[in-house]
């Protein structure tokens, strides 16, 4: 059963996968010079040749003013995007699919920051982000400054295709640039790109989807991960029911998304009240798009207070996680299900939860994120 369901064809546009796992996410920091090297190629190609059906990239940065912490790798430049270049060869050799995550994380960045201090961070609105104590204010973005931005992202969705990775994913979560326009707590903008709904903060994401589409043609799919919580707010929300969900989906699904990766730290908590549908499934209930959904899959205890409180996992206490997973793919509520620290602390994951060895699986631990294996 656990064979037949993990290791379901998925098909979209021109993308097919030999299953439902998702790799999601996760920087690494370990890009010396912001290049990803072989070791990074290596790191990715361990997952696609164990069932890992399909492989989201750390974020990667478009450009310049997009950077906010060290040896995160560039998706621009000949040197970087020769390495990411060698990462797709190596993981479709073992027969992988590969989208780069593309991540401007605005205001986050200060200036002062590597690589080019002299660098300041861009934000919708000139409000410190609210995981920073103290600091300089990020620049308000200006016309231009939007339009060079959103130019930088279309550009490397181009170079993404030319290179041979399979799709993209669009970083509009966690409180990073795209996401800082559809808060209304860092988009305070009186401007088209702002407003009191949700909807009208929709505008800076329509905008830059439908460049991105221009330059990748109708085949290629385009992701957007999207989530309620933000870095230095776990609680807030940016849709408090349905109705709010589907009056921010509609004009971004209207824009070309092709899948919604919904981020949540925990994909088997119900989202909004009357229901148990997770975030995933109220987003394909709404825009019926293929969804992704993510958070703790094989793990006791969730992406933040795991962080703050490294308990070593019993990967007996996992198995639950997988049960619940089964039975929410067969019930259709989501497509594809990504899964990050387990599949971080152990590349075999997929392949040993497959064959029912669970005792076998190495489980997270905070020293996981200490090697690039
Ligand atoms: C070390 C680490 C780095 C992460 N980096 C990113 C990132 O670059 N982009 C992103 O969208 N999410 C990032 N995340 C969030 C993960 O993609 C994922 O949503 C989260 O870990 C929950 O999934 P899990 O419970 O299976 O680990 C990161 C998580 C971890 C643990």
């Amino acid at each position: 059963m656990i064979h037949n369901d993990l290791t379901k064809q998925f098909s979209l546009k021109s993308l097919s996968l030999a299953g439902r796992v998702v790799m999601a996410p996760m920087t690494r920091s370990r890009s010396p010079h912001n290049i990803p090297g072989p070791d990074v190629a290596q790191y990715y190609r361990r997952r696609a040749e164990n069932n890992v059906a399909l492989i989201v990239t750390e974020g990667t940065v478009v450009d310049p003013t997009g950077h906010a912490y060290p040896d995160v790798p560039n998706f621009y430049g000949k040197e970087a995007l020769q390495g990411w270049k060698n990462v797709v060869t190596e993981v479709h050799e073992v027969g992988g699919k590969i989208f780069p995550q593309l991540w401007n994380a605005g205001s986050v960045r200060t200036a002062g920051m590597v690589p080019d201090p002299s660098v300041p961070g861009y934000g919708p609105s000139p409000i410190l982000h609210p995981s920073i104590k103290e600091g300089e204010p990020p620049k308000e973005m200006s016309g231009n400054d939007i339009e060079t931005i959103i130019m930088a992202f279309a550009r490397a969705a181009r170079e993404a295709k030319q290179i041979g990775f399979d799709g993209i994913e669009l970083h509009g979560a966690h409180g990073y640039l795209i996401d800082q326009f559809f808060w209304d707590r860092t988009n305070h903008r009186t401007d088209a790109y702002g407003g009191s709904k949700i909807a009208e903060r929709t505008r800076f994401a329509v905008d830059l989807i439908r460049a991105v589409r221009q330059e990748v043609g109708a085949d290629f799919p385009i992701c957007l991960r999207f989530s309620q919580w933000k870095l230095g707010d776990y609680e807030t929300k940016l849709a408090r029911t349905p109705k709010e969900l589907e009056t921010f989906l509609t004009p971004l699904t209207d824009a070309g998304v092709d899948i919604f990766h919904c981020s949540t730290r925990r994909f088997f908590e119900s989202e909004f009240t009357d229901s148990d549908l997770n975030l995933a499934g109220w987003t394909k209930k709404i825009t019926a798009k293929p969804v992704i959904s993510v958070g703790s899959v094989g793990l006791n205890t969730d992406f933040i207070s795991n962080r703050m409180a490294p308990e070593k996992n019993k990967p007996r206490g996992s198995e639950k996680t997988i049960q619940y997973l089964l039975e929410r793919l067969e019930r259709n509520e989501f497509d594809l299900i990504a899964v990050g620290r387990a599949l971080l602390a152990d590349p075999e994951w997929v392949t040993k939860v497959i064959d029912d060895r669970f005792d076998e699986i190495n489980t997270f631990a905070m020293e996981s994120l200490e090697t690039l294996y």
